[in-house]
């Protein structure tokens, strides 16, 4: 039995392909194109796993796709494969239409092709999941309640117009078509291996290098973060026991305001590695400019998934959070591998050149 898995290079697509493969005893084939997100350092202890298949290439790419499909038979697709960054998708919406809403048509329709020729058995067992963003719904006041698998789209970002297109792409060929599909919407995850653009990894590593830590507009938007091997389990319970055509929201429980999220960053780094001087480093935090568009708050009810397939996180965000810093000062050849080159480019254009 085979799983073909796409984007298993990048933060939750390589951890989803690690955890799979200390939990099933069955080869996964890894589609990544290897852009700036896509990192094989993450998949090092892979190397002699006979197991594993890395196939260099983009979901985009319906030759490949055929010839992948038709070699390894896959019984189940996960798509993670996306342009993920709402702030690179403000300075530069095209690559997000390119690979979130056409590479993921070229990966439905070469699918859609193999999914035709199976047997009977085989297509009634097949599943392609789709792996998207709470940031589809738009954004909520204080007030609101969570989001719903019941909520209206209301993208706001190219970045979630992009995925809530491509969400409606993967609807559709259910509909149309009887593929069977499957789609997840969760929210921010946070863990090991993650790309140091977002957030968490971002002021982890800026801390302890000493640089500022950015906070957009006055740090009050709150996001609702999930640790990344919830999110895995959860696409596991999803996949097991899932119901054709659902979507389930994924999310932590873990409300919280970005100041308050980079004040506890802070607190656990004086604690692990107080700073050489004995300042906070929560001296370092600077006020920056706000984001164009920025939503407010994100959070998930995750219900839904809870009462029908019976899946919780096992992480509190106090809990996950102290893995992850802890996991940043254990790595630092991951971070030194990362963090060099285009890494640099993408942080001046954002945040200036230092002075
Ligand atoms: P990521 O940016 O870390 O990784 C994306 C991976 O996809 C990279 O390895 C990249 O090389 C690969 N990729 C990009 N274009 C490709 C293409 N055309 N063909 C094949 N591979 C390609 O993203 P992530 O944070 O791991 O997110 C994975 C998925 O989860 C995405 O679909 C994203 O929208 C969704 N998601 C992420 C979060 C989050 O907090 N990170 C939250 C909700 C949903
Ligand atoms: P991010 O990690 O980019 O995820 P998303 O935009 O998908 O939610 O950002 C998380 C929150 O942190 C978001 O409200 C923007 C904010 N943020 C900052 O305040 N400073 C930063 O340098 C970054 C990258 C994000």
């Amino acid at each position: 039995m085979t799983i073909l898995v796409t984007g298993g290079a990048g933060f939750i697509g390589g951890n989803f392909v690690l955890d799979w493969l200390a939990e099933h005893n069955e080869t996964v084939i890894n589609l990544d194109a290897l852009t700036y997100a896509g990192n094989l350092d993450t998949l090092v202890s892979l190397k002699n796993n006979a197991k594993h298949i890395f196939v260099h290439g983009s979901i985009g790419d319906r030759t490949l796709l055929e010839k992948l499909l038709n070699e390894h038979q896959p019984r189940t697709i996960v798509n993670f494969a996306a342009e993920s960054h709402v702030d690179r998708s403000i300075h530069g919406p095209g690559d997000f239409i390119q690979t979130n809403i056409v590479g993921t048509f070229n990966l439905l329709e070469s699918v859609r092709a193999y999914w035709n020729n199976l047997d009977t058995e085989r297509q009634t067992a097949f599943r392609f999941l789709h792996v998207s963003t709470d940031e589809v719904y738009g954004t909520l006041s204080q007030e609101d309640p969570p989001f719903a698998e019941t909520n209206r789209y209301e993208p706001n970002s190219p970045y979630s117009a992009s995925k809530a297109a491509s969400d409606h792409l993967v609807r559709a060929w259910h509909h149309t078509y009887g593929l069977p599909v499957l789609t997840t919407n969760c929210s921010n995850n946070y863990g090991p291996y993650h790309f140091p653009e977002k957030l968490i990894p971002l002021v982890i590593l800026n801390a302890l290098a000493g640089k500022p830590l950015p906070i957009y507009g006055d740090g009050q938007q709150v996001r609702d973060w999930l640790y990344v091997k919830d999110h895995c389990s959860a696409i596991r319970r999803v996949l097991e026991a899932g119901k054709l055509g659902e979507t389930y929201n994924v999310g932590g429980w873990n409300e919280k305001a970005n100041l308050d999220v980079v004040q506890t960053i802070c607190a656990i780094l004086d604690e692990l590695k107080p700073r050489a001087d004995g300042e906070h480093y929560a001296s370092q935090i600077t006020f920056v400019q706000d984001r164009p568009g920025h939503d407010r708050r994100y959070a998930i009810d995750a219900r839904k998934l809870e009462r029908e397939l019976g899946w919780k996180p096992a992480e509190t965000f106090e809990s996950g959070i102290r893995k992850t810093v802890q996991w940043y000062l254990d790595n630092p050849q991951w971070v030194d591998n990362v963090t060099s080159g285009h890494y640099r480019d993408w942080i001046d254009q954002q945040y200036g050149r230092p002075a």
